[in-house]
């Protein structure tokens, strides 16, 4: 299983995701964290995009953070989706039926004022394309959170991520579904992703100012982070020489302030 089949997989587990992510203590209560942290400020009008929203649970995390707002969901997976659209959800919220890298395409366009990738960066064939596209679909000014797993940069985040995959998730998606293909998909891809480091760098990379990282709460401290940007207000757009790349920060092991940890931009 490669990232360009992930949606199809999702397909097949998406009456059981919601009963997994339940048992998963602080899964919730994180993705809320990741939608607070983008300091969203309600407004009439205010309008925001969740790419890759599964069944909705991420959706559900930006209307804790601004209740009200236009939200438009986005999933590649039809099942998920649909799981989602059970739901009961305010007027303004949307679900979209696409691969990210189809939206416009699908009759999605920016500007938004906030975009929240949950679990979705580390699953995209082009990271750095991804963000450049993230990028031109926000105003100037408006936040990207991107909520992922990154131990790359920590043995202990390692070690920790292989026994909660292992001990927990692997054999609990294999006991609810009969299938543990796309659990070790998710152990796998986790290992695989970049470090706090690289991905902050992808992101000034992709013209993204103001980046930064928190990580979460429980067994995922340092495990689950949140990483902020935002694309450059116009006249920030106009003083900036080019992006730099962060260097010399450590960020692995870094304790996480509410205000984060600037790395760069
Ligand atoms: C782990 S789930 C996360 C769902 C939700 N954001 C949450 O936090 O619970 C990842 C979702 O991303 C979707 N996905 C993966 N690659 C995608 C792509 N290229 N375009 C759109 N959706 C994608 C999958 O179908 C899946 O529903």
């Amino acid at each position: 299983m490669g990232p360009t089949s992930v949606p199809r997989a999702f397909d097949a587990h998406a009456r059981s995701y919601d009963k997994l992510v339940n048992a998963n203590p602080g899964y919730h209560e994180h993705l809320r964290m990741s939608a607070r942290r983008m300091g969203l400020k309600r407004r009439p009008g205010l309008r925001l995009l969740d790419l890759g929203c599964g069944t909705g649970a991420s959706t559900a995390a930006l209307l804790d953070a601004v209740p009200g707002a236009e939200v438009v969901a986005v999933d590649g997976s039809a099942e998920m989706l649909a799981q989602a659209r059970r739901k009961n959800w305010p007027p303004g919220v949307r679900f979209v039926h696409s691969r990210f890298e189809d939206l416009a395409r699908a009759g999605v366009t920016g500007p938004f004022d906030g975009i929240l990738a949950a679990y979705l960066v580390r699953n995209l064939p082009d990271r750095d394309d991804g963000l450049r596209r993230m990028y031109d679909l926000l105003r100037p000014g408006a936040p990207l959170a991107v909520h992922e797993y990154s131990v790359r940069d920590s043995l202990r985040s390692r070690l920790i991520w292989n026994s909660v995959a292992w001990g927990v998730i692997i054999p609990m998606g294999r006991l609810r579904t009969g299938s543990a293909d796309l659990y070790t998909y998710l152990w796998r891809s986790v290992r695989g992703f970049d470090g706090v480091k690289a991905f902050a760098a992808r992101m000034v990379g992709a013209g993204f100012t103001d980046v930064r990282t928190q990580t979460m709460t429980g067994w995922q401290t340092h495990i689950v982070h949140t990483f902020l940007g935002r694309r450059p207000a116009a006249e920030d757009a106009a003083d900036a020489a080019g992006p730099t790349a962060p260097e010399g920060l450590d960020l692995s092991d870094a304790d996480t302030p509410p205000q984060g940890t600037p790395t760069a931009g």
